[in-house]
């Protein structure tokens, strides 16, 4: 059963991936910090990534390759930038799926300069043609080029400037041994505590001139999933309706009602996760319920479910995995005001 609906899914509010305003806005990056003291939360990434970096200039080395991997939009982007910044190097990014062709790989390669750091970010979706190029690069800062075909095909080797490179996913799982095991860091991004996203609320509020007291900041806090992306996102839109209706300060009140009318709950969840956890209630009976059935349900991408949702719908306890499928608990029936034998509860 498909649902139809008007709701724009590409672009909701909650979305960890930059939607059409982040974007055309470019305020995202003026929020970004750039230096690892300025870059709140993910303590113990932080707190490595300074040892490692300290230790790489002390010895005047370039920095080993990282692997950043967690959900969307908790920053890994602006964890790579400061990271270029604190070393001193440039910063030159792409993203796995824009590498088609070895060309293309050996093009970026070739203009790195001694140090530099290259981030491609959604790593997981370059080629295994392609990989195979990185392997030397990564080893031994070398491109093996073939030249000329069938049997007189040759190899030559070259030599590039000494690089780092920082990847980026939401799936680690799908990076291959080889190339997970060439990186020399490899770090978990979490999903940042409310007291985090409230300092970079507030952070975020200086930056941009929004006066916000803190109880405003902890309501936004409480409904970003975890998320600086979405807590950036939620205090412009917010700002919008304390502009309009309100006397242009984000209070608690104020938050409330910005968030209410933009129909995300007081735990951050929108119209697409509680649309996902009543088809698994009503329709699966609570679960287990496989991904691709649950997808075809709601008319929605696996992997979007997958790495937007339940990331946070599992951190509030809400769904559970299981070797069946996933299944609803206790807390989002509660969540939904609804009973495990099909009453409303209030
Ligand atoms: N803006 C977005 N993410 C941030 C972070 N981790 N620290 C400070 N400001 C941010």
């Amino acid at each position: 059963m498909i649902e139809n609906s008007e709701f724009d899914f590409e672009n909701r509010i909650v979305s960890p991936e930059p939607i059409r305003q982040d974007v055309e806005d470019d305020i995202e990056r003026s929020l970004r910090p750039k230096l690892l003291d300025e870059y709140i939360g993910q303590t113990k990434a932080k707190e490595n990534m300074k040892v490692y970096i300290e230790a790489a200039k002390k010895r005047g080395e370039v920095l080993d390759h990282v692997l950043l991997y967690g959900p969307p939009g908790l920053g890994k982007t602006t964890l790579s930038e400061i990271i270029a910044h604190e070393m001193g190097v440039n910063c030159r990014k792409t993203n796995g799926s824009a590498i088609q062709k070895p060309g293309d790989l050996a093009a970026l390669l070739t203009n790195l300069q001694e140090g530099d750091v290259l981030f491609i970010d959604e790593i997981h979706r370059l080629s295994r043609a392609i990989e195979e190029i990185l392997y030397p690069a990564m080893e031994d800062y070398a491109l093996d080029i073939i030249v000329g075909k069938g049997p007189a095909a040759r190899s030559i080797r070259l030599d590039l400037n000494k690089f780092t490179l920082i990847g980026a996913t939401t799936r680690a799982g799908q990076l291959t041994a080889a190339l997970r095991d060439r990186f020399g860091v490899i770090s978990r991004l979490e999903l940042y505590s409310e007291d985090e996203l409230c300092d970079i609320i507030m952070r975020s509020s200086v930056i941009l001139g929004i006066p916000c007291d803190k109880d405003g900041a902890k309501e936004l806090a409480s409904r970003s999933r975890g998320t600086p992306r979405i807590a950036n996102r939620f205090l412009r839109r917010a700002r919008d309706y304390a502009d309009v209706i309100g006397s242009g300060k984000l209070t608690k009140d104020m938050v409330d009602i910005a968030l209410n009318r933009m129909e995300v709950d007081k735990l951050g969840l929108d119209e697409l996760d509680r649309r996902l956890l009543r088809m698994m209630i009503v329709s699966y009976n609570g679960g287990p319920v496989g991904l691709d059935t649950l997808a075809a349900a709601i008319g929605e991408d696996p992997v979007t479910i997958e790495d937007v949702c339940e990331p946070y719908l599992m951190q509030l306890g809400f769904i559970s995995r299981t070797k069946g499928g996933r299944c609803a608990t206790d807390l989002a029936y509660k969540h939904l005001g609804m009973t495990r034998d099909g009453q409303m509860s209030f």
